[in-house]
């Protein structure tokens, strides 16, 4: 009997397969499809810093609409009762989905800036949500702030949040910094349980004709496994704290790859959206079956099994590998056109 159980942020899940935050984790029906079919556990859409000053903005705008009315006349003005926000629909997510499945329901937060929204991170714990992922997606679009200034902001609000609240907090990164160990470890300091790796970035279109900037979501692909099994090899031995690995997971078999360079979960969004809530049981099945045929009897057998190892020299590695590879497809690519 294959042993799946892994453990990610302190928490016990039964898989190491997690549907990542989209538009199926939006869904408590969805969700209760991807509990039945095996997940280890569910992050749910992100609630984004923007929506909620947004939001906070709009509510004390109607709140002042009522002060500067009469008593007798605030019966004129049902919408702030009636106004049903963001929030308020997250936190009932939360509430309905943890009352419907087992499997722990990890909510989103996405902002970079420290600022009074963070505090809606509590009323998402409170409500049930086992952790907290918080996703630092941002372009840096000003030049005159330098890359150490954005990542001590980061730092910053991770430690703010991760000393706030009771529940652990992974943080959901980029791939584009300059040095991601580093940042890892930093965060690590910083009181992170664990990092995302990583973020997908939707890179806009341009329209020729209408020159018009379109917006482009394309799903992933399980080349886009690469760039986050690499970095999870690097970064595996310099960190105690959990790793996901998120970008190019579609089937067990990636799932298989990226733990072991050593991720502690898989999570996987694009595969789920393409082939639906039930291939996260195809998705096992592969995994299980690969682990039987190469005789791992437990994830936590094979998480880390093949990494770069820290006493090894990782960067000395990388350039030697990323020379012989062009030195290779040269000399065939010679061969082939004399
Ligand atoms: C339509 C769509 C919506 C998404 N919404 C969110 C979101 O709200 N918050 C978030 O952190 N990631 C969001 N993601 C990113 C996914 O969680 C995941 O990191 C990304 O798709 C890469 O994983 P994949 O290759 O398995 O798709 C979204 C992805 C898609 C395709």
């Amino acid at each position: 009997m294959t042993d799946l159980r892994t453990r990610y942020l302190g928490l016990d899940l039964r898989s190491p397969i997690v549907a990542s935050s989209g538009p199926l984790t939006a869904s408590v029906d969805h969700i209760a499809r991807l509990a039945d079919a095996g997940i280890g556990a569910v992050v749910l859409p992100s609630l984004f810093e923007e929506q909620i000053e947004h939001e906070s903005g709009e509510m004390d705008r109607l709140y002042s609409l009522h002060n500067d009315s009469f008593v007798e006349a605030t019966s004129f003005f049902p919408e702030v009762d009636r106004y049903e926000s963001v929030i308020d629909r997250s936190i009932a997510l939360v509430e309905a989905a943890t009352d419907r499945v087992e499997v722990p329901i990890i909510a989103s937060l996405n902002g970079t800036h420290l600022g009074g929204w963070i505090r809606y991170a509590r009323l998402l714990s409170d409500a049930g949500a086992a952790a907290i992922e918080l996703n630092l997606y941002t372009i840096a679009a000003d030049p005159s702030r330098a890359s150490g200034a954005i990542e001590d902001e980061q730092l910053a609000l991770v430690e703010m949040l991760a000393g706030d609240l009771e529940v652990p907090v992974a943080v959901k990164l980029s791939p584009y910094y300059t040095s991601l160990p580093a940042v890892v470890a930093g965060l690590q300091s910083a009181g992170a349980a664990g990092v995302v790796m990583f973020n997908r970035f939707y890179q806009p279109d341009l329209d020729l004709e209408t020159l018009d900037i379109l917006p482009r979501i394309a799903l992933s692909t399980p080349e886009e496994v690469r760039l986050p099994m690499r970095w999870i090899g690097i970064v595996r031995d310099h960190v105690d704290i959990s790793i996901a690995c998120s970008t190019g997971v579609h089937s067990g078999f990636d799932a298989a790859k990226v733990i072991l360079a050593g991720a502690d979960v898989a999570m996987t969004t694009s595969a789920l959206l393409r082939h639906g809530p039930e291939h996260v049981s195809t998705m096992t099945a592969q995994l299980t079956d690969w682990m039987s045929e190469h005789e791992y009897a437990a994830v936590a057998e094979m998480r880390g099994a093949v990494r770069r190892s820290a006493s090894n020299d990782p960067e000395g590695y990388e350039r030697a590998n990323y020379i012989g590879n062009l030195a290779n497809y040269t000399s065939s690519f010679l061969g082939r056109h004399r």
